[in-house]
């Protein structure tokens, strides 16, 4: 027995939301589009897990970041769903897709027929044991990934008020919890192989400015190791965490943000995966032509550069989403998908962008002093590429974001363009 679909998202995430409203706001009807998730909530704002929703005071808490407030839209509760006809099958996981057929079968046993799939399945986070850690089951080690570890989250800092917390990883889950955990009151210690933070991302400049912040909060950092293993009480809990150069750190609640892997494996041997992820054109259409891909799992053609990458942003996963809908229901009028790569995060009273590509010679300009307006130019073949701004207005946004999106050739040279900063984004 089963059911049959014109439109299957597989996977509820914020690309799953996003490509929903685009559907309805393209005129999909009553029974058509199907949304099958693992998760047992509706789509939801997946940012809002480590920053409103670990605060100590009115933590944000469904149904007020379901998709599309991130994008000022319509919040898309169940009701909503089932007010548009859309057939939202939660809590269920796709055991098996057969892409020759168009069928997912589900792991309550049903087969579910598409005529168009969407895969929109995201990410998981990597494990500790995928590194030769074992014990990262333990209650209070915690990942960070879906509403279930933000719950059991949440649950650990509460029990840990004046604790010592962990937190591997130096990427954003690291830097975002790690600001969560001390508005929260625990005492934190950040531990990652790297130089400094954000290394995929911020220079040694940009990082040891947010470092210096942290430190006054009584963030300590250990650089240049990874912990090996974990020492344990009767009970199973964590109680330490021993690193590599030797010391050990007391533990109450160890977080961890060590990167993802795309899931892509229902797809291994079925479609092309390039970079992790599953290879879409500059329609998000994979190499079977009735499969799309979008968000976290999709490896796209970044036109800007000329180059196939997988972003892991939450802006990427909705354009990408729009965009693969568009290409669907109106193929004829439905461009490339030309798309600028935009990051972005908040922690404590800070908030940054980040537009383009972080790569060639880098120029800091504005105010590293005081450290409230600042930012970076990178510089690739004497063209701008990639542009970073701490604490900027919404225009300083747009201003960057368009500069960056026309690929400029810088003219004047490096020293110049530090003083100019900003200016030089305006004038392009
Ligand atoms: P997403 O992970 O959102 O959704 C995938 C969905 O597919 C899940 O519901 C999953 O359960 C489901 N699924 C997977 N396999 C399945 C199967 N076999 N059967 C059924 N369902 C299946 N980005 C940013 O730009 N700014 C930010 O501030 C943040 N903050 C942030 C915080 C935290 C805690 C996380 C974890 C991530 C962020 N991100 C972010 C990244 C951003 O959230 C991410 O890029 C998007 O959620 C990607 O959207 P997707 O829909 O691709 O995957
Ligand atoms: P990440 O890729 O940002 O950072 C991973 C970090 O893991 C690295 O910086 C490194 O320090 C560390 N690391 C790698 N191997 C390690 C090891 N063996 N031991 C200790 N540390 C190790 O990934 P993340 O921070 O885990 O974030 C997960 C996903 O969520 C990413 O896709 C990220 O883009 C997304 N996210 C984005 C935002 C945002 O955009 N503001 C916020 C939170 C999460």
């Amino acid at each position: 027995m089963g059911r049959a679909f014109v439109y299957v998202i597989l996977g509820g995430g914020v690309a799953a939301g996003y490509a929903a409203l685009e559907f309805t706001r393209r005129g999909v009807s009553d029974g058509e589009l199907c949304i099958i998730s693992e998760e047992p909530v509706a789509p939801y704002e997946r940012p809002a897990l480590s920053k409103g929703f670990l605060l100590p005071e009115a933590p944000a808490r469904l149904p007020s970041f379901h998709t599309c407030v991130g994008a000022n839209d319509e919040k898309l509760t169940p009701k909503w769903y089932k007010d548009h006809g859309i057939e939202l099958v939660l809590g269920t996981r796709v055991k098996s897709v057969d892409v020759r057929r168009k069928t997912l079968l589900s792991s309550t046993g049903e087969t579910i027929s598409y005529k168009f799939l969407i895969i929109a399945t995201g990410a998981r986070a990597l494990k500790l044991e995928e590194f030769g850690v074992e014990g990262s089951d333990a209650e209070n080690v915690c990942y960070l990934r879906d509403l279930a570890d933000a719950n059991r989250l949440a649950t650990v800092i509460q029990s840990s008020s004046n604790g010592n917390a962990v937190v591997i990883g130096g990427g954003y889950i690291g830097m975002e919890c790690a600001a969560s955990l001390v508005i929260n009151k625990i005492n934190v210690t950040m531990v990652f192989p790297e130089a400094h933070c954000m290394a995929r991302l911020f220079t040694p400049k940009i990082a040891t400015l947010y470092e210096d912040y942290y430190r006054t909060k009584g963030v300590k950092f250990i650089k240049g190791t990874v912990l090996t293993s974990f020492e344990f009480d009767s009970n199973g809990k964590v109680t330490a965490v021993n690193l590599k150069d030797g010391n050990q750190l007391p533990a109450d609640l160890v977080v961890v943000g060590i990167g993802i892997r795309p899931n892509t494996s229902l797809f291994e041997g079925q479609l092309t995966i390039e970079k992790g992820g599953i290879k879409v054109n500059s329609k998000m259409q994979s190499s079977d032509s009735s499969v799309y891909a979008i968000g976290d799992v999709a490896t796209f053609p970044v036109k800007l550069f000329g180059e196939m990458r997988r972003l892991e942003h939450v802006d990427s996963a909705r354009k990408s989403a729009r965009h693969a809908v568009s290409s669907i229901m109106d193929p004829v009028k439905t461009g490339e998908f030309d798309y600028l790569p935009f990051f972005y995060s908040r922690v404590f009273a800070f908030s940054w962008q980040f537009y383009g590509d972080p790569t060639g010679e880098v120029v800091h300009f504005g105010d590293y002093e005081d450290g409230k307006s600042f930012g970076a130019y990178w510089v690739k073949k004497g063209h701008l590429v990639g542009s970073f701004l701490e604490g900027g207005t919404k225009e300083e946004y747009e201003i960057i974001s368009k500069a960056t999106k026309l690929k400029p050739a810088v003219t004047i040279d490096l020293e110049e363009l530090e003083k100019e900063g900003l200016k030089f984004a305006e004038t392009v």
